[in-house]
């Protein structure tokens, strides 16, 4: 098992393949950050991502990805994740994560945020920050060698102190030559997770989604894509990519002008 894992390990030449794909990622995460606005469809964000990401010579990592036809996902308010940008548009009080993944040079740079569209309830705001929260709290716990299990338990711990909940259907993930990979990452700690260390070189993400109610999900048959919560509580989730170094936790899609640890929403 271990042995699997230590193939995961990146070399210094691979890691900055790595780091400049999470760069190009959170650039253009920045670049859409300013379009994320009331009046906005989902499917002009991803016309949006894809235009940045084509003319920069990349290539958007969803699009064809399983069958699935779009650069970005956009899930809006009780979307937990996967939501496919459509002609629905963006209203004050929504709350709408944008999840882009783009390949560079071969590599894979993954993250998302959830915006606030102007004024929205504190319920809203509230499972955004948790979410934020979550996120920054496991990152900051992360130390070389420790458990994946050290995620999990940092986020429930966070998720508790709001009374929210945290889904388990869907997880982080390793990432590198490939989009989804070893580690699993799950936000909630198992058997598994307790077993499997973040070795130096390894590259996986942190994508806590937290619901305002329970945490049980739905998956939408009509585009077996759509994820939302059953209870139609709202949802949010951040997702960065992580390289696990020497010294510690380092995040690759760091944006300059997105909300840093500490933030208030
Ligand atoms: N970006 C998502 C993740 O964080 C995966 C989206 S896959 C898609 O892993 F096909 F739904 F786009
Ligand atoms: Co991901
Ligand atoms: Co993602």
């Amino acid at each position: 098992m271990l042995q699997n894992l230590r193939k995961l390990q990146l070399t210094e030449q691979q890691r900055n393949g790595m780091r400049a794909a999470g760069k190009f990622n959170a650039q253009l995460m920045d670049y859409i950050r300013e379009h994320v606005r009331a009046g906005i469809t989902t499917s002009e964000i991803d016309r949006l991502v894809h235009e940045y990401t084509i003319s920069h010579k990349h290539t958007p990592a969803t699009l064809g990805y399983l069958g699935y036809s779009k650069s970005c996902c956009t899930s809006v308010n009780e979307v937990i994740c996967h939501g496919i940008p459509n002609d629905y548009e963006l209203k004050e009080g929504d709350i709408v994560n944008v999840d882009i993944t783009s390949i560079v040079d071969g590599w894979h740079g993954d993250q998302s945020e959830t915006f606030l569209i102007g004024q929205v309830t504190d319920s809203a705001r509230a499972v955004t920050q948790c979410a934020f929260d979550a996120m920054h709290r496991a990152i900051a716990a992360l130390t070389p060698g420790c458990p994946v299990s050290v995620i999990g338990e940092n986020v429930v711990a966070e998720a508790e102190k709001w009374g929210f909940s945290v889904v388990r259907e869907y997880v982080g993930h390793g990432l590198g030559r490939r989009f989804h990979q070893y580690p699993n990452v799950p936000h909630v700690p198992d058997r598994k997770s307790r077993q499997d260390p973040l070795l130096p070189g390894m590259c996986f993400t942190v994508e806590p989604m937290i619901n305002a109610g329970t945490r049980f999900t739905k998956l939408d048959t009509r585009d077996n894509w759509t994820v939302r919560t059953r209870d139609g509580s709202l949802s949010a989730q951040f997702e960065h990519t992580i390289l696990m170094t020497e010294t510690g936790p380092e995040i690759l899609t760091s944006t300059t002008n997105g909300p840093k640890p500490g933030h208030k929403f």
